[in-house]
């Protein structure tokens, strides 16, 4: 079988034959047959934006990888800051590098006094964590002007480094803003996730100790969405970073991106749905609504997995030990019975809708005691080396400025009234 296609232009006769390597064709062949002429793809949905070792998905077979490394292994082998040196620096450190890599996150943890009075104080009250977070990312470009050279890889390094240490930081202040308690400075004895947890949960005053099953079922969660390919906030960031802005505007980008419903917002989204719909017996009327196009089914369905997604498999069981500890979270019933109804019916079994990483994610974090406005921060913590390593490849492959065409379907050419005479 001959692994092209060819291209017959009808107008000209003319055609080229284009190779097909991994699965892609090159779109410069294409260009090169039809100059003018453009593929109409809004949202990418048969377009490679990018050429990436970082992370592979399979969507059919079901499979997630961090540079060849299974997630099932990962997720039971190695912590977060292994995976954010893997998806950086593309192996797994050897136990010295993790040291030395934990000691650099945990020397640049700390946040500026100025930080903390002039920018987070200065929002609203009830102002929505994912939007402090949003603006807090893109502050932090001021704090670090240097951050602009981004062609120079030892500059790029250190902004990777304080990102991924400063964002747990910057989500525990936000947090604590919105409760209204002092903020509590990074502790470098900590490990990353247990020092957050900390961040985020220690009383003003008497001792506090985070339970190492909480800790180490976070740094899971963290895991579990350190990347996941071109994915909605991933391209934003490559887009943004591919004008060469900083990083920090560029995480800002994709942490907005992310914040939507349809993205790392559906972990919010599926709390919000579950408490709605409120009842075990209320479930099949839900799910009724999803079917006539009332309501979505938040948590569920996915552009790529057309099976189910490795990390909710994953999710559940987390789910359990969480739950052994802090007790089951009453809406897990629920969250059960909507999986079983809609994984029998035959509307989503027709579109191949399984829960994704967001379905059982929400349930977790309640369990732990986040508030809901913190979910999706939480998932931005866990994506920021997944970020970071796109960020940074997309700089190391010389790539061009982002830049799509478009098909304009706006009025043809017509004169300009005046104003008096509209
Ligand atoms: N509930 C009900 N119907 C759905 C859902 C859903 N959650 N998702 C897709 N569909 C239907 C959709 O209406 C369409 O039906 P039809 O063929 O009759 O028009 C069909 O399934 C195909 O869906 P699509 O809209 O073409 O799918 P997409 O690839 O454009 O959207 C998605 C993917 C994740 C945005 C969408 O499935 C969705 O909105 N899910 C709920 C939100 C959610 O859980 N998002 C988290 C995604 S995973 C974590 C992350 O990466 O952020």
């Amino acid at each position: 079988m001959k692994e092209s296609i060819t291209l017959t232009d009808n107008r000209t006769g003319a055609s080229v034959e284009i190779p097909i390597v991994d699965g892609t064709v090159d779109s410069g062949e294409w260009a090169s047959l039809l100059p003018g002429v453009y593929f109409h793809d809004p949202s990418f949905g048969v377009t490679s934006g990018a050429a990436s070792a970082v992370c592979e998905l399979d969507g059919e077979a079901g499979y997630l990888r961090y540079r060849g490394h299974p997630i099932e292994q990962l997720a039971e082998r190695v912590s977060f800051l292994e995976i954010a040196h893997l998806l950086l620096f593309a192996e797994l450190p050897t136990r010295p590098q993790l040291d030395a890599f934990a000691g650099e996150i945990a020397e640049s943890a700390s946040i500026h006094e100025n930080f903390h009075k002039r920018i987070l104080e200065g929002f609203r009250d009830d102002a929505h964590a994912m939007g402090v977070l949003v603006s807090s990312v893109a502050a932090l470009s001021t704090f670090y002007p240097e951050s602009k050279d981004v062609e120079d890889p030892t500059v790029r390094r250190s902004q990777m480094i304080r990102l991924i240490a400063k964002m747990p930081t910057l989500a525990a202040s936000a947090y604590r803003r919105l409760v209204g308690t002092p903020y509590v400075q990074p502790d470098p004895d900590l490990d990353y996730t247990t020092n957050f947890l900390t961040m985020m949960f220690r009383p003003l005053e008497g001792g506090f100790e985070v339970d190492p099953v909480l800790s180490r079922a976070l740094d899971l969660l963290f895991l579990l969405h350190a990347d996941h390919s071109q994915n909605c906030s991933t391209t934003t960031a490559r887009t943004v970073g591919s004008s060469h802005a900083d990083p920090y505007v560029s995480l800002s980008a994709a942490c907005g991106a992310l914040y939507g419903p349809r993205h790392g917002g559906a972990n919010e989204a599926v709390l919000r749905m579950l408490q709605e719909i409120g009842t075990y017996d209320q479930v099949d009327d839900f799910v009724a609504k999803v079917k006539t196009g009332e309501r979505r089914l938040m948590g569920f369905g996915h552009r790529v997995y057309k099976n189910y997604d490795p990390r909710a498999q994953i999710l559940k069981d987390t789910a359990h030990r969480v739950f052994d500890v802090v007790g089951k979270n009453p809406l897990l019933d629920m969250a059960l019975k909507l999986e079983e109804v809609a994984l029998a019916d035959d509307y989503f079994v027709r579109r191949k809708l399984y829960p994704n990483v967001d379905f059982y994610s929400g349930l977790i974090y309640q369990s732990m005691g986040f508030p809901v406005e913190m979910f999706t921060v939480l998932f931005a913590i866990g994506r920021t080396p997944g970020w970071l390593a796109h960020w940074d490849e997309m700089l190391t492959q010389n790539s061009r400025i982002a830049r799509p065409r478009q098909l304009y379907i706006g009025e043809a050419t017509r004169d300009v009234v005046p104003i008096d005479q509209r």
